[in-house]
């Protein structure tokens, strides 16, 4: 019962709930170069067909010879586009009846030399291929101009970029939503499945490739998913609906052992891809050495073959017909396509995350010699460049999370600094969304959050454009653009690295895909010099060089403790807790510079422009200064296990799995029908999650227990060391949460199950002297929060009526507040009347069926559901999913802000993340004189530009820096 991770995590690895229940080489060709000469001369020979001598001896021809010669021929070419493909004046991918658009005004980046090539100017599409760009000529659009086939943009400047190639992604094979009946990631039959094509079970009917495209995405790699070895063969995807609505069309460029159409000896080959895993993912067939063995066994029998295939014709091209007189090419339709691996032919992704699986697999690339394209995940990947150095053909390229760490064992040393590291050391850099496990639509904010943590603004953007076009071959097509390539295009409403930046209009194949005005856009252009040009972001060095030197697992606790006057230097903003929400205290005004705060034992005594606090800052036992920086309230994050778990799937590192009342009875030692079980008991403190946490000024965390049914939250302190330390737990028992879940697959119980225990729960069924009677009778009276994690509106209805019902049997007013509810929207103006609060995830993605019917926010919608909520006067909190997300939830909310065009002002921003939570968990008011404080340098809360450089903890009566 566990929301997200239960659902999304069997694409990358094992599901949770199995867990529980069961818990010659082409080298040869030039050494025989007289060989070659030879089979010219048989070549014409062979067509009188008549029987030729060799060596003195005489040679029968076979029928097919030509054929088996042609055959021949065709190993040595290699896959690339064919010469002069630029010169296309149409695409195959055209659509008749597109009409030429031109962009005018634009600031192109185009994606070369690296990421640096700006040009302004104008851009033509023009029957699906890029025409002109920079000064386009006239006359290569006059024609469409005349015949009214000319659609004429003004960018005013915007930004164009290609549009975004994800290299990891598991859409239209894991579709939304999660259905059992699409579910076509992963084989059981075996580790080695090189035969399976991700195409074959491709859903054309993912409600994702639309939310993808509204977030900029025009091309991405099907992949297998990682619970094999050899997982089956990829495809890269164009994202556009196409008019014959096949999965065949949408294939960026058919391979060439696609349709058994194989082409000629002239070619052009195209590439194939190819998904490949190791690690934690493969052990249901086994151990690391199992998984290695099953590889060498499969590329072995695939050697075998190529050798053969190359003897054979290098006999048939030395014309010595009788040395294969009556046996055929040898081949196997099993395993062609390793044997094209073999060949050079083939573009592997490889999930791969620690240091002995990466080294594995390189040592596997030599063996053999094949190249890896592309290591996916590669959580150690920073810490071994050396490794990667000596891949078989080279390095390859890294495609990694910007945040997505610490899950598993392997994830553990997984770094928010990775990229920068990994360009510094000349290897590439790819960011992926691995969707549905991040959702694609935000794939540009992985490119975004890896430049806030250090990677280069140019490389950040190659990130999700033209590496992965490169890594997978098709950079002639996508990821770049000049003339000749696809007419993937996106015009951007402020600089892409920017948080919040989307798609005003995106063409694939030269088609706008989004509904727009008639200007041809959507939404306006973000106004500002800041957002329209590259945001600037903090340094960190220092952090970065830690994480190489403790091998990903730096300290991260605070590099000095303060326990007497703090002063900070070149404040820009100071804000504090309100009645009725947080509030600005003080700002510096233009004329006067920036001011002073002085913090006595962790409490701020004076605040003002500088001078104002001369006296209070007098004998300061540090001065620092924060440059336009700002303090503000520590942040509370809510909704994961932070802070019961070390790696989420470690059972030896959680709480253990609770009793499911619903599927057995609860042990009689309990003496408890609910099995209701307390988070507080099961705390863990300085977990990674929590410190990272602490060290990005999210002061507080509200844990759950993921499998739990009947949790008591607990509100905790994600700074301190143990439980007993003073202000560690803010609040034992907070709230009680009750999960209501759809079943999905065969396992789970009824809703209507479900529900009839809660009612009667609720109507004081149980003995008041157990904790499932104690607590729920404190729920039905209000006198406790009753959080219930739901998603479907329908089941959020049968609740309100539910708490309807127990209100007017026992007179009661519950605390009823809904988590998750990515359907709440439709019942704004219910929720709002009988006052139950909502807390959900920042942006919504229909992943199951009960979260259908989202808002998707701009610029498919002008609201989003925590806009429409709120001017509905529900109160709302942001939550998150998994505990390494909960560093970033203050861009999560500045997000919200930009989504909402204006309507959620800084303070009501600023809410969702503190006293918004605080109000809907029942704890306002205990955190106001002992909350803690944030120290932003270089920036507010909301900037890409401030980094936490401390925390103020009045309870403790110090200033912790970081
Ligand atoms: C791109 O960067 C790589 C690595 O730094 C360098 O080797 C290459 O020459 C650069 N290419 C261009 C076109 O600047
Ligand atoms: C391009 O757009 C910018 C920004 O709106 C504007 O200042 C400039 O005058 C425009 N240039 C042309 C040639 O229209
Ligand atoms: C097979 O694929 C090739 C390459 O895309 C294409 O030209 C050909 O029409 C396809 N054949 C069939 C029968 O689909
Ligand atoms: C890997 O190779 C690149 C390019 O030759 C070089 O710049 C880098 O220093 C090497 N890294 C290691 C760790 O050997």
């Amino acid at each position: 019962m566990s929301g997200k991770s239960e659902v999304f995590l069997p694409l990358s690895r094992r599901s949770r709930k199995a867990q529980m229940t069961r818990p010659l080489s082409l080298g040869l060709w030039a050494i025989t170069a007289t060989v070659v000469i030879i089979s010219c001369n048989y070549y014409f020979d062979s067509l009188s067909r008549e029987p030729y001598t060799h060596s003195g001896r005489i040679q029968q021809l076979p029928i097919n010879a030509e054929q088996i010669l042609q055959k021949c021929a065709s190993l040595r070419n290699i896959p690339g586009p064919e010469a002069h493909f630029h010169d296309r004046e149409v695409s195959d991918r055209f659509e008749p009846g597109t009409k030429s658009t031109l962009i005018k005004n634009a600031t192109i980046w185009t994606g070369l030399a690296n990421g640096t090539e700006i040009i302004k100017g104008d851009i033509l599409l023009k029957k699906g291929v890029v025409r002109g760009l920079g000064d386009v000529p006239q006359e290569l659009f006059e024609d469409d101009e005349k015949n009214n086939d000319l659609v004429v943009i003004e960018a005013s400047g915007a930004w164009v970029t290609p549009g975004l190639v994800d290299l990891h992604t598991h859409l239209g094979v894991a579709s939304a939503p999660l259905l059992e009946g699409a579910m076509d990631v992963n084989s059981p039959h075996g580790p080695i499945v090189p035969w399976l094509r991700s195409i074959d079970g491709f859903n054309t009917h993912d409600d994702s490739f639309e939310l993808a495209i509204a977030g900029g995405v025009t091309t991405a790699q099907v992949l297998p998913g990682s619970a094999n070895a050899i997982g089956g063969q990829s495809f890269m995807v164009k994202l556009r609906r196409t008019a014959e609505r096949s999965p065949s069309s949408m294939i960026l460029e058919p391979p060439h052992s696609l349709n058994g159409t194989d082409t000629g000896p002239d070619g052009p080959l195209r590439w194939r891809h190819l998904k490949q895993a190791c690690g934690e993912n493969l052990k249901q067939y086994g151990t690391r050495m199992d998984s290695i063995w099953a590889f060498r066994s499969a590329y072995n029998e695939a050697r075998k073959i190529k050798e053969a295939q190359d003897l054979y014709c290098l006999k048939a091209e030395a014309g010595l017909w009788n040395d294969i007189q009556g046996s055929e090419y040898p081949d196997s339709f099993k395993w062609e396509a390793l044997v094209d691996v073999l060949r050079g032919r083939v573009r592997i992704s490889n999930h791969c995350y620690e240091a002995v699986d990466l080294d594995d697999l390189v040592r596997l690339s030599n063996e053999f010699k094949f190249h890896i394209a592309s290591f996916h995940h590669a959580s150690e990947a920073y810490l071994v460049p050396g490794v990667l150095n000596r891949t078989f053909g080279g390095p390859p390229a890294v495609a990694l999370f910007a945040k997505t760490h610490r899950y598993t064992r392997e994830t553990y040393r997984g770094s928010e600094f990775a990229p920068r590291i990994l360009t510094d050391h000349n290897i590439s850099v790819i960011m992926k969304s691995d969707h549905p496990l991040v959702n694609s639509r935000y794939l540009l904010h992985e490119a975004q959050q890896a430049h806030y943590y250090g990677l280069q603004p140019h490389l950040a953007l190659t990130a999700v454009t033209s590496t992965p076009a490169y890594a997978a071959g098709v950079a002639h097509r996508v990821g770049v653009l000049h003339e000749g390539v696809d007419a993937d295009v996106v015009i951007w409403d402020s600089h892409p690295l920017n948080l919040g930046a989307i798609p005003r209009q995106v063409w694939i194949d030269g088609i706008p895909q989004l509904n727009a005005t008639s200007k041809g856009l959507v939404g306006e252009t973000r106004e500002g010099k800041e957002v329209q040009e590259t945001p600037l972001v903090p340094t960190w060095d220092e952090e970065s060089a830690a994480t190489v030197q403790y091998e990903g697992l730096p300290p991260l606790g605070p590099n000095k403790v303060i326990s007497g006057k703090v002063v900070l230097k070149n404040v820009k903003e100071v804000w504090e807790r309100g009645d009725s929400g947080v509030k600005e205290r003080w700002s510096a005004r233009p004329s006067q510079g920036f001011g002073t705060v002085v913090l006595a034992d962790g409490e701020i005594s004076c605040v003002g422009r500088d001078g104002w606090c001369f006296a209070a800052a007098e004998n300061a036992d540090t001065t620092i200064d924060i440059h336009g920086g700002m303090v503000g309230p520590g942040l509370m994050t809510v909704g994961s296990r932070l802070g019961t778990e070390e790696m989420g799937f470690e059972t030896s590192t959680g709480p253990g799995i609770s009793f499911n009342p619903y599927i057995k009875n609860v042990p009689k030692v309990l003496e408890d029908a609910g099995g209701l079980v307390r988070a507080a008991d099961s705390l863990k403190f300085q977990t990674r999650d929590a410190l990272v946490a602490h060290r990005a000024g999210v002061t507080y965390g509200t844990s759950t227990l993921g499998d739990s049914v009947y949790t008591l939250e607990t509100t905790f302190r994600t700074g301190a060391v143990h439980a007993l330390e003073s202000g560690a737990i803010v609040k034992d028992i907070t709230a009680l949460h009750v999960h209501i879940v759809r079943p999905f697959g065969i396992t789970g119980v009824s809703v209507g199950s479900q529900i009839a225990a809660l009612r009667r729960l609720l109507l004081s069924a149980e003995d008041h002297n157990t904790e499932t009677g104690h607590w729920f009778h404190k729920a039905a009276e209000g006198a406790i929060p009753l959080i219930i994690s739901v998603e479907s509106a329908d089941i959020m209805a049968t609740l309100l009526h539910l708490k309807a019902d127990i209100e007017d049997q026992r007179g009661s007013r519950m605390h009823m507040v809904f988590n998750g509810a990515t359907e709440a929207h439709l019942l704004a103006k219910e929720l709002a009347k009988a006052k139950v609060g909502v807390i959900m995830l920042p942006r919504q993605f229909p992943l199951v069926w009960d979260r259908r019917r989202i808002v998707a926010g701009p610029p498919l919608t002008n609201n989003t559901a925590i806009t429409t909520l709120l001017e509905h006067g529900v109160v709302v909190g942001i939550s998150i999913t998994e505990p390494s997300e909960a560093g970033g939830i203050r861009f999560d909310a500045a997000w919200a802000a930009l989504e909402s065009n204006g309507r959620l002002d800084k303070g009501k921003t600023y809410d969702l993340i503190t006293t918004n939570l605080e109000k809907l968990y029942g704890i306002t008011g205990w955190l106001k004189l002992d909350g803690a404080l944030a120290i932003y340098d270089g920036g507010d809360i909301f900037s890409l530009s401030s980094k936490v450089v401390g925390v103020a903890l009045p309870k403790k009566k110090t200033v912790e820096l970081f």
